[in-house]
């Protein structure tokens, strides 16, 4: 085992000797490692700090070495180093590659069965909502739609008072909001809170561009639910919104019943039910004949559940928007007009997929994620 001497003579010759000597060691030493173990000693003989090799030749060579070889023995010294750290890594690296390519280093440390199979990475999938979100988009995208996103940490102002819920109103009480803590300084508008919907996207896209809009917005939004079946605090939306001269409730209907063919196949039906949203006027809510019985109500003689046998799915909330809320962004209400929906795209992941529990999607249990690669 090589360690290091005094130097009795600072002549160049003896210091060629003694570089030569340790070089040869250090390659030598590198070329017997095998396991992590062994790689782990070499390093710390070699680099410690406090008594490595590097460092004793600091403390024997160069700091006892003569005024006039000090430069000499410094470059040298510096060399050293360099080859001494170059081969710590090199060491590293084939021990690893000895490490991933058989089963055991310490096994067959010394062969390398290049017959033995790699290793096989198993393959990753889309998430099923985010499957589900990306086919709700694509729909729209082939209508000419594009794609908008906006902050999951909203303000008061665009999650609610924007879009026409004004400030106390009992409108707001139906979003279950989560709220950011300690904003009580702020003015309400500027209060933070995760964001109930992806409405306030409407808002945002507005402000910045002029008519005609169509956009799709997909996005995760919260709401203080307790988890359940069918409740997550955190779940996904797609929501959209069309604004241009002369856009009526038949562009809407007209959209949307061709929306949800193209997602859950031709033979669907739609049908509207009024309803209320403070930034839509007059609002709707959007029905699909049940895509699981076929708007029969049943399986066979079992009752169908997703559609809680009366053969219709309730999927979207819609509206035409709301002359008000063109105040918010500078739009004229007399000379534009538009629609604009939003649906769960966890929801529809569900009735989809069959799945009974929304809470499967957010387990991360690899068995369940699997089935849909
Ligand atoms: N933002 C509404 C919700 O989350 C849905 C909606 C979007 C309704 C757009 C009308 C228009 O409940």
């Amino acid at each position: 085992m090589y360690t290091v001497p005094k130097l009795k003579s600072y002549s160049a010759a003896a210091l060629d000797k003694a570089v030569e000597k340790l070089l040869a060691s250090v390659k030598h030493e590198a070329e017997a490692i095998r396991t992590e173990g062994e790689w782990k000693t070499f390093r710390d003989r070699w680099m410690g700090r406090k008594n490595g090799i590097l460092t004793q030749i600091n403390d024997l060579w160069l700091k006892p070495a003569p005024k006039d070889a000090k430069r000499d023995v410094g470059r040298r010294v510096n060399e050293i180093k360099a080859v001494v750290e170059q081969a710590v890594r090199h060491a590293q690296d084939i021990q690893l590659h000895l490490q991933s390519t058989v089963p055991s280093a310490k096994e067959s440390a010394d062969r390398l069965d290049i017959t033995l199979p790699g290793i096989r990475r198993p393959l990753g999938a889309e998430h099923p909502v985010i499957k589900t979100m990306h086919e709700i988009v694509y729909v729209f995208r082939n209508l000419g739609y594009s794609v908008q996103e906006g902050p999951v940490i909203e303000t008061d102002y665009y999650n609610f008072e924007a879009l026409n819920f004004p400030p106390n109103h009992p409108a707001r009480d139906t979003q279950d909001t989560l709220f950011i803590a300690g904003q009580e300084s702020k003015p309400q508008r500027e209060r933070l809170l995760l964001r109930t919907h992806t409405s306030p996207v409407q808002i945002r896209t507005m402000e910045k561009m002029k008519p005609p809009i169509r956009i799709v917005i997909p996005g995760t939004v919260h709401r203080n639910d307790p988890p359940d079946a069918s409740h997550s605090p955190m779940f996904h939306q797609v929501e959209g919104l069309a604004v241009d001269a002369n856009i009526s409730f038949c562009d809407l209907k007209g959209t949307l019943d061709h929306a949800m063919k193209a997602l859950f196949g031709s033979s669907v039906k739609t049908s509207f039910r009024p309803s209320f949203f403070p930034f839509t006027e007059p609002s709707a809510e959007m029905l699909v004949s049940c895509f699981i019985c076929g708007g029969s109500g049943k399986r066979g003689t079992e009752p169908c559940r997703p559609c809680k046998q009366t053969g219709w799915i309730e999927i979207l909330g819609c509206g035409m928007v709301d002359p008000s809320v063109y105040g918010f962004v500078n739009y004229d209400p007399k000379k534009v007009s538009g629609f604009a929906f939003g649906m769960g795209a966890d929801r529809i992941a569900i009735l989809k997929y069959g799945v009974d529990d929304i809470q499967l999607f957010f387990n991360g249990d690899v068995r369940f994620l699997e089935q849909f690669s």
